[in-house]
């Protein structure tokens, strides 16, 4: 198994699961890992050649391509996510390798909510706008893919995720957290997407999957149940709309029956995560 943006914090998780049982080789761009077990390699997914000949020289039988820049993280999500998933997949399909990439809920434009695999991407992101080429660009090249959607990213190991430490951070700064009450998502457990996404690499089921936390909340009730666990006073926390003048998705939970279907792996939702996570942690 290939992994791209294993120095991320789901790659990391792919790659941490992932050795148990396949030979991995996992890369990173700019924070350097040496992580037991894995095969490093540092590779820019912008650098069409560099990505070929990685893939060319590993010969992986699977690519599970995470590497993406995320909101707030610079303005180059043309280059990394549109232009670098078309070159990892198409790296892929010149050796016959399996892709599974991964994509988002904000594909969707929030309109209605509890989307299935068969809705159609309008995302009004900048971000989802570049992560639904990523997903043409991935259907365009032809190779035998998966595109695995999913949602809003939590944990707690080996770090706070992103999505928690924003929030941790701003109250520890004794600042009032303002957190949207109307944007509904469906947050899911780095461990549980990063399980499935192990379990799946092994199949050749192909096309879209949505995989995402069994519990929908909204910002609000998410931040709000991350601060809690984390020992945190959430009675200053306000719940408020999204900001008017930004076109935002308001509502973008997934139905991920199918995956519930399909996987062995569990996908509790948020409530049920942290209720277990003294066994977890
Ligand atoms: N986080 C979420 O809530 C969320 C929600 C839905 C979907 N997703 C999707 O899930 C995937 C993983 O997200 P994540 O939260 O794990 O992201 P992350 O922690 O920010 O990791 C991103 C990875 O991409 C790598 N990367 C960035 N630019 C690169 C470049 N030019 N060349 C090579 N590698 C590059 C980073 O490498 P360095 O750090 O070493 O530079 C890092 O390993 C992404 O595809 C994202 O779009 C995330």
């Amino acid at each position: 198994m290939l992994i791209t943006g294993g120095s991320g914090y789901l790659g990391g998780w792919v790659a941490r699961l992932a050795r148990e049982d396949w030979d991995v080789t996992a890369t990173y761009g700019s924070r350097r890992v040496a992580e037991p077990g894995v095969i490093w390699r540092d590779v820019d997914v912008r650098d069409a050649a560099a990505v070929a000949s990685l893939i060319t020289g590993r010969r992986p039988e699977v690519v599970v391509h995470t590497a993406a820049l995320n909101p707030g993280q610079g303005n180059d999500f043309e280059a990394v996510n549109v232009q670098g998933t078309a070159n990892v997949a198409s790296a892929a399909a010149a050796i016959g390798a399996r892709l599974v990439h991964i994509s988002t809920d904000m594909v969707f434009d929030g309109q209605r909510g509890n989307y299935v695999e068969s809705d159609t991407p309008n995302p009004l992101t900048p971000y989802g706008v570049t992560k639904a080429k990523a997903e043409a660009a991935v259907i365009e090249s032809g190779v035998d893919a998966l595109i695995v959607r999913t949602s809003l990213i939590y944990g707690w190991r080996p770090t706070v995720a992103r999505s928690a430490q924003w929030m941790f951070d701003a109250v520890n700064r004794g600042e009032t957290l303002r957190l949207w009450a109307d944007e509904m998502r469906c947050p899911i457990w780095v461990e549980s997407l990063a399980a499935a996404i192990v379990e799946l690499a092994g199949w050749d089921y192909a096309g879209y999957l949505h995989i995402g936390g069994a519990e929908p909340m909204s910002r609000y009730d998410f931040g709000t149940a991350l601060l809690r666990f984390a020992d945190f006073d959430t009675s200053t926390v306000e719940a408020v709309p999204s900001p008017s003048d930004e076109l935002r998705p308001l509502d973008c939970t997934m139905d991920s029956s199918l995956a519930r279907e399909l996987l062995a792996t569990p996908l509790p939702g948020v409530g049920k995560v942290l209720a277990r996570s003294d066994e977890i942690r």
